[in-house]
């Protein structure tokens, strides 16, 4: 069953798509994808998935934080925005939508360039992969994207193709749950959409903000079940922007987005 804060998060589309997920769960599979550099893969993205992308997402670098980034993502003027939500064949893309979360982490990389030069970055729930093409762009040394969408593994591909930046890793099996080592920098935009991903996370990320040398950021523009969590006595806030009016209105009243660093007692 769609949660009842993942419903709030998809009607923001308002369009058929994000629709059919109040009734049905995500078809995204979770396996290992590795979109590696084509130079160490030398495999290019699908054709037949590049052609589908292009052709039913719009270009865009207006009506949220980031204007300097441009991105594939699913607008009003996209088919799949009216029509039939049965005919769209994959699962529902959040990757095609640049949450409030993700916009503020991805503003305050820009803006704070040091937070992630020459660091090791992981993106956490990348989406479109904005934060993580914003860790890039500031100059991390290594930089993963991580969503169990695989469709988001190839959008980000054409995302990274739109900014000039060399294609990330993107990594589609669910680290949750899994003990990572070696990341300078974990960040998480608007991750904590449902209660079961709100306390997984947290178990997860107390464990590997503990870590020495680990930072862990995440975006959050006020979702409910990350305000009411537990998780709220460890944080420190340390960004906070308006959000434009574009995505105030895609987003029912939320009128900022906010970065937080979360430090757990040792
Ligand atoms: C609300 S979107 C946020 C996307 C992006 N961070 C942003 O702020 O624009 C949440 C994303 O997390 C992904 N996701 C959900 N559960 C996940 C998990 N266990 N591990 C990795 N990604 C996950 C979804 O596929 C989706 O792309």
């Amino acid at each position: 069953m769609i949660s009842k804060g993942c419903q709030g998060l998809l009607q923001v589309c308002g369009g058929n798509i994000t629709q059919r997920a109040l009734t049905q769960k995500s078809q995204s599979s979770c396996f290992l994808w590795r979109c590696y550099h084509r130079g160490i893969s030398g495999k290019p993205l699908d054709p037949e998935m590049r052609a589908f992308l292009e052709e039913n997402t719009e270009v865009i670098n207006s009506g949220n934080l980031t204007p300097e980034i441009r991105l594939r993502l699913l607008t009003p003027r996209c088919r799949f925005w009216h029509d039939k939500a049965i005919l769209w064949p994959y699962g529902d893309p959040y990757w095609a939508i640049y949450w409030p979360g993700g916009q503020g982490l991805a503003r305050y990389l820009l803006d704070n360039p040091k937070v992630v030069y020459r660091k090791r970055v992981l993106d956490l729930g990348s989406g479109c992969g904005a934060t993580a093409i914003a860790a890039l762009m500031s100059g991390a040394s290594q930089v993963v994207a991580n969503d169990i969408d695989p469709v988001a593994g190839a959008a980000m591909i054409l995302n990274c193709e739109l900014n000039n930046v060399n294609p990330f890793p993107v990594v589609t099996e669910d680290l949750i749950g899994t003990k990572l080592d070696g990341w300078d920098l974990i960040v998480l935009g608007d991750m904590f959409y449902s209660e079961e991903l709100a306390e997984s996370l947290h178990w997860w990320l107390e464990k590997h903000a503990k870590i020495p040398g680990t930072q862990v950021l995440i975006g959050d523009p006020g979702r409910p079940h990350f305000v009411t969590h537990q998780i709220q006595k460890e944080l420190h806030k340390i960004s906070e922007y308006a959000l434009p009016e574009a995505t105030k209105q895609e987003n029912y009243g939320l009128a900022t987005t906010v970065v937080w660093h979360y430090q757990p007692l040792l």
